[in-house]
């Protein structure tokens, strides 16, 4: 039994919040692809009409393929339950988001939804953030985001892809991802990453999920 055995069983499970007429919100990723695997054979099933919401490209051609319907976030005036991932989830169930890019659309999506559910495997569960915090910035305020992180206590890069390429999101705009050491207190740190010019957002989201499920390696899970 594996972490993707268990992001399958638990998939199931999470999926019972889902209802006829529901606007889901698909985040991106490994453990929201496998929840929108389900999702697609579940509303066949159940012959459930609802639509989907996509944070990316990436989860919209995997929901397109699985035959659900996807409309843009624009065009919802609310989202029942969104599922999604997180690269790291503190004790105070923050979470970090934007691993994959997709951070802009996926708390968009957060702010909108009614209920949000994150899936992660065990080792990203942590007492305080650890890892590098994802900024997506206009790349005209590259040099102008990175002054005032450094006064922040950070250290920014740049995200390349393997060949040294910068990395676009889909809106256009570049990453800095930030080194802060560990983080003991990621709300302030996130309202001071948001307050600098030429940054669009944060991959520290403050809205808090509602569920939370822990993937474990021996394919069972539990719930937070
Ligand atoms: C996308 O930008 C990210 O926020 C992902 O949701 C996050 O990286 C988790 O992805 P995995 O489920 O692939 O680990």
């Amino acid at each position: 039994m594996t972490f993707d055995d268990a992001i399958k069983a638990l998939s199931s499970d999470a999926l019972k919040l889902v209802k006829d007429d529901f606007v889901i919100g698909l985040g991106s990723g490994r453990a929201a692809t496998a929840l929108v695997k389900s999702l697609a054979k579940l509303i066949k099933l159940k012959d459930y009409n609802i639509v989907g919401v996509p944070t990316s490209l990436q989860i919209k051609l995997i929901a397109e393929k699985g035959g659900i319907p996807v409309v843009e976030a624009d065009q919802v005036e609310h989202i029942d339950v969104v599922f999604d991932g997180a690269d790291q989830i503190d004790s105070q169930k923050y979470v970090i988001k934007g691993g994959g890019g997709a951070l802009l659309r996926e708390n968009i999506l957060f702010s909108l939804a009614k209920k949000v559910v994150v899936m992660a495997d065990k080792t990203k569960f942590v007492k305080n953030f650890t890892r590098t915090i994802p900024v997506e910035i206009h790349p005209l305020a590259r040099n102008s985001v990175t002054k005032s992180i450094t006064k922040l206590g950070g250290q920014a890069q740049i995200r390349a892809l393997d060949r040294g390429y910068p990395f676009f999101t889909e809106n256009g705009n570049i990453i800095l991802d930030c080194d802060f050491g560990t983080i003991k207190n990621p709300k302030v740190l996130s309202q001071k990453i948001k307050q600098t010019p030429g940054v669009l957002e944060s991959g520290i989201f403050l809205r808090k999920p509602d569920v939370i499920y822990r993937a474990k390696d021996n394919g069972k899970y539990d719930i937070l």
